[in-house]
């Protein structure tokens, strides 16, 4: 889908650009996102170019995913979101930060910003979102609480990552939800 820009107080989500791909490149050597994160591990300099190419524009021309890089307000590089589209009006969201731009609630803000579009009839007008990470990613968690979305609970053994099988933990929110910060995260 044609990323739609969104703007919050400090930040722009707006498309991810060729010119993104030092950033990229440089973000995803990071062992916390090679950790919670499904990239190539190790991250070479083609993977980042075929990011900021072939994925960035698969997703703009794909009804499946859409794609946005998140921005400062000198227009650079900080992280990227994405919603992986399902039918019937519900997606996965799926986040990173570069390392320095993390512990100043960056992600919560675009987090929170992306969830009033994705549910607003005039943006997305999807129904559900749904969050989830390898167990004991406790900064994701804390994002998506933060957002208000409900815990739903631990599938075992649920995805491989890096030749081991993990848990994965489980919430959404949905349209309705009241965005409070919810009871029953395991942190
Ligand atoms: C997850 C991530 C995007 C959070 O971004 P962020 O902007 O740093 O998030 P915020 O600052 O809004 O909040 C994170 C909170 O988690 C806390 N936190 C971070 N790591 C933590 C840890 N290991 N244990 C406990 N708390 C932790 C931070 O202190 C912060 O809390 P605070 O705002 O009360 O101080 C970022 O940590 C990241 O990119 N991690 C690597 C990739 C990743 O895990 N992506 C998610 C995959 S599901």
């Amino acid at each position: 889908m044609i990323t739609p820009t969104i703007r919050s107080e400090r930040l722009t989500l707006d498309a991810l650009l060729p010119a993104d791909g030092d950033a990229i490149y440089r973000y995803c050597q990071d062992v916390e996102v090679q950790r919670w994160v499904h990239i190539p591990s190790p991250y070479t300099r083609p993977d980042a170019q075929y990011f900021v190419t072939a994925y960035a524009a698969d997703a703009a021309t794909s009804t499946a995913l859409t794609l946005w890089a998140i921005r400062d307000e000198s227009g650079s590089l900080l992280g990227v979101i994405e919603l992986r589209h399902e039918p019937l009006a519900s997606a996965t969201v799926g986040y990173w930060l570069g390392k320095e731009h993390r512990g100043q609630s960056i992600m919560s803000e675009a987090l929170a910003t992306l969830m009033e579009y994705a549910f607003d009839p005039l943006g997305l007008a999807l129904d559900r979102v749904h969050w989830e990470s390898f167990i004991g990613n406790t900064a994701s968690a804390i994002v998506a609480r933060r957002a208000g979305f409900h815990f739903e609970g631990t599938m075992r053994q649920s995805v491989v990552h890096r030749d081991r099988r993990l848990d994965t933990w489980h919430a959404s929110l949905l349209r309705g939800d009241d965005r409070e910060i919810q009871d029953g995260w395991p942190l």
